[in-house]
């Protein structure tokens, strides 16, 4: 039987028919019932949506077949240029990952040591001839940076911020009948230009929308929750609609809301449109019992928005929101549908470790369920909008966000950053990720700025008025922050600047937030970044002070560039925290709560424990000092602390075995034999040490409450490395030559122990329906390359990511190393 998806309905009536000739039996008769029954289903379908399959170009993945080259080349914006020796890629694409890290390199410690530079791509398409009387145009999530678009030659612009999402009207220049060039130069050249990893090239989606004259803009709906109660909801749907044609045009605008039940929600109106014009209708619905979105059940709605003329559908877009209320103040801090939360968050930049800052779908999604796995309720997009994606998984997953648009403004952090276009791109571009973030539920704030440097002058004040009215001229529903600092004592000075913020962000500054309070007893405070090792001040602060609404860890998770923050070092190792000078190998932040194959390290069980007390019992082990010296530690680093019990070397010496409990106490045996007990009450801030001689075996932490032992906790000794564990996030993905597989690699002992003292060379080798695309162990002093077929193993483990190709079937990822037997796992992909 073929497919009948890809049957025209010619194909199908022709099949039909040929069936009906040869089907004398009556076994046949039913077949012929159902493919006829089909056949009609086919046929409704196409009557209805006759103009529904033009409507669903109006977003058009773009990402494929593109050609790319590194350096410049003016002469490539041209249709003629010949690309063919160019490298053929999909989006998206970072082509700093694929380079090689090198101290030498102009991005230095902010950018992880990792190659910048120029580079074009090139994509060759044929327009229809049906597009001639339509509305074409090219929507970039994201190219870093200085992206210059050519359409067939033609320059359409550039857009310098790299972490901004823009648009262009191909319309005047497109070649219908005819193949047209979409060219980009993507210039990353000057450095340094940022504080952290940025990546370089078209590293978010590419979109192709062709659209009726008379159709929605770009970001043209806004949908918001004015009234919201448990028993019903008002819903505005704001529709942005542009009439391109030279005649009036009278419209039906129909919405349509739709939960997760069947219930839908339904207004109709009628409006006129003068040539040549826009105009923005708005349309409230009500929704009985509506299902509020929030952490713990991020209930989605999607608005169904359809034009119509005499019948005809000319545009139809479908947006997801959110129904939630959300609302600041002093005595109740932080409200979410009437109710106060309190806000455990962690900073998050945008790059996907060893993917670079390919914003793949699937790794935003991962990073919000590592997020959300670890416990943390929130994020802080430090310090730029990011992608679309991850967006979309805060709203599913249940993520509230700090959208951030700038990590400065007028006065520069790096030589050639945002200062240099901030009086002509602030506000289109702190406008543009308001405008494209609008309807996402998760957003709760949007933040204009962070540790901005002119902080002291007078100008600051009115950029951040600039910057907040520019956000409230698209939205007032939700509040301006900025992360604010101080690099001496002057704080007080900053009132003012503080005055134009409906939510003061302090970077670091929890402990001028009491006297803040009798100073300035309106402000509503959020501590937008803070030490790791200061959770449980922090957590405490927020429990004890409305008017503190929470605190977001620097970092939530470990990423490339900033390099050595948060790093632990051993005798003989320079000295200094990561701005004093370059630490290479290190290249990237081991300051994170997660490192960058996903493992929580201690520090996140232990926060998570603080803000989440139904967690109640974690172990792991201080690294105890070397020989002769001690480790020491930077600002932003924690103790290296494992899940080991491994310390070869160290038999008969004590060791610190820390546990983190939400029982009243803890006992802690070694090979069951009792080492002692000792209270982990809010006093202890739920954590014990003991000192432990070390001597391989099994170390039990026993949970205790009201004198009974409640849940165990063991941290067993491995043995020699004896196997490799393969371990897939999911058993299949999609074949859409986008979907990633995340496949964790351990080194076990003979009884599935994770040796974590493992560091053997892997080998990687992919069969059938995907490709490896990036490897990594987490070191960050590791400087191998992660697109590579190899990796080292670090602390018993690593990570391969394998993208799926076009193709349904599977793949097989086989791994070996020189003692292990080779291991291999299958992934479905469909
Ligand atoms: C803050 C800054 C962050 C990061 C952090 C660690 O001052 O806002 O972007 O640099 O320090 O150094």
């Amino acid at each position: 039987m073929p497919n009948l998806s890809s049957l025209s309905i010619y194909d199908l009536v022709i099949f039909t028919i040929v069936l009906n000739l040869k089907n004398n039996e009556k076994r046949l008769k039913m077949k012929q019932i159902h493919l006829l029954s089909l056949l009609m289903a086919f046929i409704a379908i196409s009557c209805t949506c006759s103009s529904s399959s033009e409507i669903n170009q109006r977003k058009q993945l773009f990402d494929f077949d593109w050609k790319f080259k590194l350096g410049d080349h003016p002469e490539a914006s041209k249709i003629a240029f010949n690309d063919k020796d160019w490298r053929n890629l999909d989006l998206p694409h970072d082509w700093s990952i694929e380079g090689d890290l090198n101290p030498d390199n102009p991005t230095g410690n902010d950018g992880g040591y990792f190659p910048a530079g120029l580079g074009w791509y090139r994509k060759t398409f044929k327009a229809p001839k049906d597009w001639a009387d339509k509305k074409v145009g090219i929507y970039f999530e994201g190219v870093y940076m200085n992206a210059e678009v050519f359409i067939n030659g033609e320059s359409l612009g550039i857009r310098p911020y790299g972490y901004s999402s823009f648009f262009y009207d191909l319309t005047p220049y497109i070649k219908t009948g005819q193949n047209n060039t979409i060219a980009v130069k993507v210039d990353n050249s000057q450095q340094k230009n940022c504080r952290w990893y940025s990546g370089s090239g078209i590293y978010r989606h590419v979109w192709l929308s062709v659209k009726n004259p008379v159709h929605i803009e770009q970001w043209g709906v806004q949908v918001t929750t004015p009234e919201v109660s448990k028993e019903k909801a008002t819903v505005e749907v704001k529709t942005n609609i542009s009439n391109n044609t030279d005649k009036e045009q009278e419209l039906t605008i129909q919405a349509q809301l739709k939960g997760k039940g069947s219930d839908t929600f339904n207004n109709e109106i009628i409006v006129k449109l003068a040539p040549q014009s826009s105009n923005v209708f708005s349309q409230k619905i009500t929704v009985e019992n509506p299902s509020l979105w929030s952490p713990e059940n991020p209930n989605l709605y999607s608005a169904d928005i359809q034009i119509l003329n005499q019948g005809e559908v000319l545009d139809q877009t479908e947006k997801t929101f959110g129904i939630r209320s959300i609302s600041y103040s002093t005595d109740k801090g932080f409200q979410l549908n009437g109710e106060t939360v309190l806000i455990n968050g962690g900073c998050a930049h945008h790059d996907n470790g060893s993917l670079g800052a390919a914003a793949y779908d699937r790794a935003e999604y991962k990073k919000v369920e590592l997020l959300k796995a670890a416990g943390f309720n929130s994020v802080r997009t430090s310090h730029n909008p990011p992608s679309e994606a991850f967006l979309d998984a805060c709203d599913e997953i249940g993520m509230l966000v700090i959208d951030e648009s700038f990590d400065g403004w007028r006065t520069q952090k790096t030589p050639f950053d945002y200062a240099m276009v901030f009086d002509e791109w602030a506000v289109k571009d702190v406008q543009d990720m308001v405008l494209r973030d609008f309807n996402h539920p998760s957003i709760i704030m949007w933040s204009i700025g962070n540790e901005i440097i002119e902080r002291k002058e007078p100008q600051a004040v009115k950029t951040a008025k600039l910057l907040s009215d520019a956000v409230k001229e698209i939205d007032t529903t939700r509040a301006v922050t900025s992360a604010m600092t101080a690099w001496d004592p002057e704080w007080d000075i900053f009132d003012p600047l503080m005055a134009e913020h409906d939510v003061c962000g302090y970077n670091y500054q929890m402990h001028q937030s009491e006297s803040d309070h009798e100073r300035v007893p309106s402000r509503i405070i959020v501590q937008t970044e803070s030490y790791p090792r200061d959770a449980f001040y922090n957590w405490n602060m927020v429990q004890s002070h409305s008017y503190i609404i929470g605190d977001y860890v620097w970092t939530a998770l470990d990423y490339l560039g900033e390099s050595g923050i948060g790093r632990y070092y051993y005798p003989g190792e320079p000295d200094g925290e990561h701005w004093t000078r370059n630490f290479y190998p290190w290249h990237g932040a081991y300051c994170g709560d997660i490192d960058l194959i996903g493992q929580r390290k201690p520090i996140s069980h232990y926060r998570d424990m603080l803000y989440n007390p139904s967690k109640k019992l974690y172990m792991a082990v201080k690294e105890p000092n070397p020989e002769g010296g001690v480790i020491k530690e930077t600002m932003w680093s924690v103790w290296p602390t494992w899940e080991s019990w491994n310390w070869p070397g160290y038999e008969g010496k004590d060791i610190q075995v820390e546990i983190y409990s939400r029982y009243a106490s803890v006992k802690l045996y070694l090979d069951d034999q009792l080492i002692g007990e000792k209270a982990t009450t809010i006093k202890e801030e739920f954590k014990a040490v003991f000192d432990v001689p070390f001597k391989e075996g099994t170390l039990k932490a026993v949970g205790v409450e009201n004198g009974e032992d409640k849940e165990t906790f063991i941290l067993k000794s491995a043995g020699e490395t004896a196997l490799i564990k393969l371990e897939a996030d999911r058993s299949t993905i999609k074949a859409d030559g986008q979907d990633l597989a995340y496949i964790t690699i351990k080194l076990t002992d003979k009884d599935g122990i994770v040796q974590p003292n493992a560091e053997d060379e892997l080998i990687f080798d992919v069969e059938g329906e995907g490709v490896i695309v990036a490897v990594d162990n987490a070191n960050l002093k590791d400087t191998s390359s992660y697109v590579a077929n190899t990796r080292k193993a670090w602390k018993g483990k690593a990570l391969v990511i394998v993208k799926s190709t076009r193709k349904a079937g599977d793949f097989t990822l086989k791994v070996s190393a020189p003692q292990l037997k080779e291991t291999a796992i299958t992934v479905k992909t469909e």
